[in-house]
């Protein structure tokens, strides 16, 4: 039987360019998708899914995040004497229980791959989960989100667990690509991956999207992995050095991802989750039609 997956690491400390200048002096995980900042939604999906203990590696600049996972003090009292009650219930509901939070810092951007390895002394020598805040999820028709999914496909499979997500062929070489090796459906075993593959050289159009289950092996792996792809020490190039190990397993995962690290994927975020909220969709959905039909 697999070990139980309690910690999951979320990767915050990239620049953020692609949405600059509103990333100039605020972290890309802060800007608010409806009315929470992105890395909320994607802890929100981690404590869904059973996640106990939430491991962030931050950069410089990002001081901010730790703010967020903590008390505010003030801010409460003040909804106490105020009589909010309603904000303030909903702002400890949030709130992360103590010692449920690390925070480490990559001292430079170096790649994603580097990000991770930074963790590994909280995670320790055990299963954890790896979340791209940047990506954020909805659920489909199994009414769970991509993590929770992720958990499930590795109590079933053991290995190493990566979610993908189909894109048109001619985007592959913006990702990291898996090709399938035995399906099962929901899931499969993955046959080989590669990083941001040259145009019409990918083996499938399956895209890594943002969520992993990986076994502690992986960090000997980026401790002495070569610079890849974009000067970055790439996740993908030491997960594929750990699939030389052990197996891998995709999830195509059922319900909707949005890219918020991209202009155009954080306004489609914001759209996708006002209309799953039953206090604004209403307003929000009757507004739309209007702008629709002038276009
Ligand atoms: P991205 O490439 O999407 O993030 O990395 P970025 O570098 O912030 O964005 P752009 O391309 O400049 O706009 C995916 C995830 O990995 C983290 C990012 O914070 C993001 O959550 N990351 C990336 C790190 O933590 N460290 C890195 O060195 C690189």
């Amino acid at each position: 039987m697999s070990q139980r997956v309690r910690k999951a690491i979320f990767p915050v400390a990239g620049l953020g360019t692609r949405v600059l200048p509103a990333t100039k002096a605020i972290p890309k995980e802060m800007l608010t998708v409806v009315d929470r900042p992105v890395l909320q939604h994607a802890v929100d999906e981690a404590r869904e899914a059973g996640i106990e203990h939430f491991v962030f590696v931050t950069g410089r600049n990002k001081a901010v995040i730790e703010d967020h996972f903590d008390m505010s003090y003030e801010l409460e009292d003040t909804l106490q004497k105020r009589g909010k009650t309603k904000e303030y219930a909903a702002l400890m509901a949030d709130l992360p229980k103590a010692g449920a939070t690390s925070f480490t810092r990559q001292q430079a951007p170096l790649g994603l791959g580097h990000a991770v390895w930074c963790a590994r002394d909280i995670i320790g020598d055990e299963p954890f989960a790896v979340i791209l805040p940047d990506m954020i999820t909805l659920p489909g028709a199994r009414k769970s989100r991509c993590i929770a999914q992720c958990l499930e496909a590795y109590e079933q499979h053991g290995g190493n667990i990566i979610a993908v997500e189909e894109v048109p062929e001619d985007e592959t070489h913006l990702y990291g690509v898996v090709s399938v090796k035995q399906d099962f459906g929901a899931t499969f075993e993955i046959g080989g991956m590669v990083e941001k593959p040259a145009k019409g050289t990918a083996p499938s159009n399956l895209i890594i999207s943002g969520r992993y289950v990986l076994e502690p092996q992986i960090f000997g792996i980026l401790e002495s992995l070569e610079k890849g792809a974009g000067g970055e020490i790439q996740l993908t190039d030491g997960m594929k050095k750990l699939a030389d190990m052990q197996k891998f397993f995709g999830v195509r995962f059922d319900g909707r991802t949005c890219d918020t690290g991209s202009k155009l994927g954080f306004l489609l975020a914001n759209v996708h989750f006002a209309l799953e909220r039953e206090d604004i969709a209403p307003a929000f959905k009757a507004e739309l039609k209007k702008i629709a039909a002038k276009l």
